[in-house]
């Protein structure tokens, strides 16, 4: 299923911007680009807040390898499995191409959805290998978890 719902900040029409902000209900917020991150559509909201739990699992494991946070052996490898978790959760929560103005992720993601989900799994097989025994482990660790984040994010996100 496709549901594009025009970008507002992309179109060089007032009258189409006008048009769009209506029916999004931005008006106010009309030439504030970008001014709200967290979207009102529920597919584009969801996808957003599991990125959050991803970036709080891997903030957990990223803290204790740097010694920001006290090294917990319980808990990193509590992070190490929901960061699993989430990660494996990516592909399901960007099936659907929906597109808005708070959206961050690029038309690119269903062009080339397997490499998407490619990168997910990344993510995932980083995740299950984290080493959660010692904070060195830790540290070896987050190579890896960080070099996920941002192969996807370069080419998928904006
Ligand atoms: C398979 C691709 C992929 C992977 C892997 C990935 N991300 Fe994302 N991430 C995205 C996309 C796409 C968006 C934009 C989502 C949107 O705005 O609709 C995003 C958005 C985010 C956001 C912003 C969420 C918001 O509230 O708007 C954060 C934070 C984030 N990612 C953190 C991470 C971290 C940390 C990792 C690695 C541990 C990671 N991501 C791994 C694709 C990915």
């Amino acid at each position: 299923m496709i549901r594009f719902i025009a970008n507002p900040f992309r179109s060089k029409s007032l009258t189409a911007m006008l048009v769009a902000s209506l029916a999004l209900g931005t008006v106010a917020n009309l030439g504030s680009a970008r001014a709200e991150t967290k979207s009102s559509d529920p597919t584009i909201l969801a996808r957003q807040e599991l990125m959050d739990k991803i970036k709080n699992a891997s903030g957990v494991l990223g803290g204790m390898a740097s010694g920001k946070i006290a090294f917990d052996q319980t808990k990193a490898a509590e992070a190490a499995a929901a960061l699993a978790a989430d990660a494996a959760a990516i592909p399901a929560h960007f099936e659907t191409e929906v597109q808005d103005k708070a959206t961050e992720g690029k038309p690119e993601i269903w062009l080339n959805f397997a490499d998407f989900t490619s990168k997910a799994d990344a993510l995932y097989a980083a995740a299950q290998s984290v080493d959660s025994s010692s904070v060195e482990g830790l540290k070896t660790s987050m190579g890896p978890i960080g070099g996920a984040c941002k192969a996807c994010h370069s080419a998928y996100r904006m």
